[in-house]
């Protein structure tokens, strides 16, 4: 009964968003894009949630993580400091480095081995977290009852905010603009998995301290934002 009504409330909820305005009224028409690479990626990106148990390239697991929100350039700040600011696949307000970028491996992949890693962005290289991942810990942070977690998927990325860097300046308006880039980075994965024929689809229904233990992470000051569960896709999809 309980799965009906949330089943009732889900397409409710998509019904009571689909607001059409009259298009006689519009002052363009519908609006064809010239086509482009990156009109193409657009709308190719789905989310895909069956997987092929087949192991993850390296070179696409690294791009994910690289386009998601590595690393770009760097360029002196001045102002009598010798920090170097960093410039990133996302806009960050102020400039500032608010977001950290893990990946939790659930399968071997030849190359790295089962468990959590985060990403530099100051070198876009990849460090292992100490502590290994328990799965039945990992399956309840993502509340998950089905083992292994999420089926054949290969990855689990988890983008999080240090929201202490950001509200160091902005005060409350700190909160908005971490949780804005951290949607920058979320679509910069999906987009990445699209273009890369990977399988992945945007997962926010984590408990948030648990993961962010998982992940070392000082709660609530830093805590994960989105995650994207990803891998090579079914063939038949
Ligand atoms: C922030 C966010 C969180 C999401 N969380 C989940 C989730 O927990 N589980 C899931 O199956 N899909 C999740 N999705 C994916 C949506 O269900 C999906 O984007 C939507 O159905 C539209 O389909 P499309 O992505 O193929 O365009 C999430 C999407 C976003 C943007």
């Amino acid at each position: 009964v309980e799965e009906d009504q949330k089943r009732d409330v889900g397409v409710e909820a998509v019904c009571r968003s689909i607001r059409p305005l009259p298009l006689e009224s519009s002052v363009s028409g519908t609006i064809v894009p010239e086509p482009s690479e990156f009109g193409t990626l657009l709308c190719k990106r789905r989310s895909l949630r069956a997987f092929s148990s087949e192991p993850i390239p390296r070179k696409k697991l690294e791009r994910v993580l690289v386009d998601c929100a590595g690393g770009v350039m760097t360029s002196p700040i001045g102002n009598g400091t010798n920090c170097n600011k960093l410039y990133r696949t996302i806009p960050q307000g102020g400039g500032i480095c608010s977001l950290s970028i893990f990946v939790i491996l659930l399968r071997d992949t030849g190359h790295l081995s089962v468990g959590g890693y985060v990403l530099c962005p100051h070198t876009n290289a990849l460090h292992k977290l100490e502590k290994g991942i328990d799965a039945k810990e990992l399956a309840a942070a993502m509340r998950q009852a089905q083992m292994p977690v999420f089926g054949d998927a290969s990855a689990i990325l988890v983008i999080a905010g240090d929201f202490e860097s950001k509200t160091f300046k902005y005060g409350k308006l700190g909160y908005r603009l971490v949780s804005l880039e951290a949607g920058c980075a979320l679509q910069n994965a999906l987009l990445s998995i699209a273009d890369q024929d990977l399988a992945g689809f945007a997962y926010g229904g984590f408990d948030d301290q648990p993961l962010a233990e998982m992940l070392k992470l000082s709660f609530p000051d830093q805590t994960p934002l989105s995650a994207v569960v990803f891998g090579v896709p079914k063939s038949s999809e």
